[in-house]
């Protein structure tokens, strides 16, 4: 049988928190209060007595949110035993039971939220909005892989056995859970190896998991470095990898699954999710004041550390000075700083490394001869990775070699009769992840459509949050290679056997 609703039409997404509830907020922020006292870890699922480091806040370095221990190469080969024996009978649970598993924990993090929130917002550096779609994100990620695997029946489905899962910082628990839950859902095994910058969030959602009833052996998690997913990528007991991140890494890592093959002769499938070059096109018909809302949010929303965030803004010179004026004026109007106070727009980002690479980009173009905006740093930055919201105009997309992964906007002015040119020169950059339009001519609408490169095309509207199920997410090129997250078609990468309906 197939999944049941494909599109899930009528399907509903986490609710998330009020925040514009007095009561909710004065809840949300007992619950932050309490999570500074707690002794947060994380630790390789086999055990380990090796020592412990601490993980710091990005916006206050003094903070420590808690320890981590990183597994060592006898660890990993250990996890590697325990799930390849594990595969077996997971694969031969109903998908129905594994399906229930995933729903339980889904409600568990729903109850859970209030007190995860401070955890992800000291850990990851987020705000509260954010952190709150993050919880809300993972839920619907469970929510719809398992209703995605209720379908997937033995013998007409084969799982790939053991799954590996690298996953990112920007959506510690979010990218972390969908991960893990599609891998899951399909019948497989999971090694999760969690960024390096937030392990303890990621231990918290194993836990929540295994507690909704998935065995020890089937999911586990390795806290590490890169040479931890080094590992689990070379290894033959790996059968297939679901990665999120840099462009480089996937690369890295089909080239290493490319030296062998799983025992049914069959290539080692990787799904990766990486960067983006993703560009706003606004003519002159576009309404200047929606423009602005949505370039500072996609620009600048979780401090641009988003792989769907907006980095080049191509405006059509005729309004480009308006649009410019505007957007420089509301870039005054947002906050920053340390997310322990609520209502702060914009954190910081993850590493001080992190920090020196954006400024080391700013102050380049600078040197180039670029116009250079923003405001300074308020003085209670001083503790934290903190980069000011940023606007560079340059001359050329030529001047972008690189995806620059933080709060730094680009903006390019286009000539009235130079669209066409514009499109071929963004197709060109190699990137296809988010793409935007702003203009109120249908015409436009319909020629660049069907002209951009992008897997996920947003029409005046931002560019991020894509929501599961509703907006499947995902590029191709160098930004993927597909399936797209949250989408119908995710859990059939992670089969060795798919049913035989077509079209799937
Ligand atoms: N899925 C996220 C978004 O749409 C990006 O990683 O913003």
């Amino acid at each position: 049988a197939l999944p049941r609703d494909l599109f899930a039409p009528g399907r509903p997404n986490s609710a998330g928190l009020d925040l514009s509830n007095d009561q909710q907020l004065a809840t949300i922020a007992a619950a932050l209060r309490e999570s500074v006292a707690v002794a947060w870890s994380a630790r390789p699922s086999p055990g380990s007595d090796a020592p412990a480091q601490a993980v710091r806040n990005p916006a206050d370095r003094r903070d420590l949110v808690g320890y981590v221990v990183e597994a060592t190469s006898t660890q990993v080969d250990a996890a590697l035993s325990l799930a390849h024996d594990a595969a077996a009978s997971w694969a031969a649970t109903s998908p129905d039971h594994r399906a229930d598993c995933l729903m339980r924990a889904a409600d568990l993090l729903e109850v859970r939220m209030p007190s995860l929130l401070g955890l992800i917002m000291r850990e990851a550096g987020k705000s509260l909005p954010n952190a709150v779609a993050e919880v809300r994100e993972a839920v619907d990620f469970l929510r719809y892989y398992a209703e995605q695997g209720r379908g997937l029946h033995a013998p007409d489905c084969a799982p790939l056995g053991v799954v590996t899962c690298i996953s990112p910082w920007n959506f510690p628990l979010a990218i972390f859970t969908g991960q893990v839950a599609a891998a899951l859902a399909a019948g497989n095994c999971v090694l999760a190896k969690p960024a390096e910058e937030t392990p303890l969030i990621a231990a918290q959602a194993v836990a929540l998991l295994h507690e909704a009833g998935v065995p020890l052996g089937v999911l586990q998690i390795l806290p590490g470095q890169g040479a931890v997913g080094a590992q689990l990528v070379a290894d033959a007991r790996t059968r297939g990898v679901v990665f999120t991140g840099s462009t480089d890494v996937a690369k890295l890592i089909q080239s290493v699954l490319a030296k062998r093959l799983n025992p049914d002769g069959a290539p080692v499938p990787l799904i990766a999710e990486t960067g983006g070059q993703n560009a706003l096109v606004v003519d002159s018909s576009a309404l200047t004041e929606q423009v602005v809302a949505d370039v500072l949010v996609s620009a600048f929303d979780s401090a641009g550390q988003r792989c769907s965030a907006l980095r080049v803004l191509c405006v059509q010179e005729e309004v480009a000075g308006r649009t410019l004026a505007m957007l420089r004026g509301a870039l005054r109007e947002l906050s920053i700083g340390n997310p322990d106070r609520l209502s702060v727009d914009i954190g910081p980002v993850i590493t001080p490394e992190a920090q020196a690479g954006i400024t080391a980009h700013i102050d380049r173009m600078r040197g180039a001869g670029f116009a250079v905006h923003h405001m300074p740093l308020p003085a209670d930055c001083a503790e934290g990775s903190f980069v000011p919201p940023t606007i560079i105009e340059i001359s050329d997309l030529a001047a972008l070699t690189r995806e620059v992964f933080g709060p730094v906007l680009h903006v390019l002015r286009y000539p009235r009769d130079g669209l066409d040119k514009l499109l071929t020169e963004i197709n060109a950059t190699g990137f296809a992840l988010t793409f935007g339009l702003h203009t109120r001519i249908d015409e436009t609408v319909a020629r660049v459509i069907s002209q951009a490169r992008a897997g996920n095309i947003y029409v005046n509207r931002n560019l991020i949050g894509a929501v599961v199920g509703v907006q499947p997410f995902g590029g191709h090129g160098l930004s993927g290679t597909g399936p797209k997250a949250g989408g119908p078609l995710y859990l059939r990468r992670l089969l060795s056997k798919l049913p035989a309906e077509a079209g799937f």
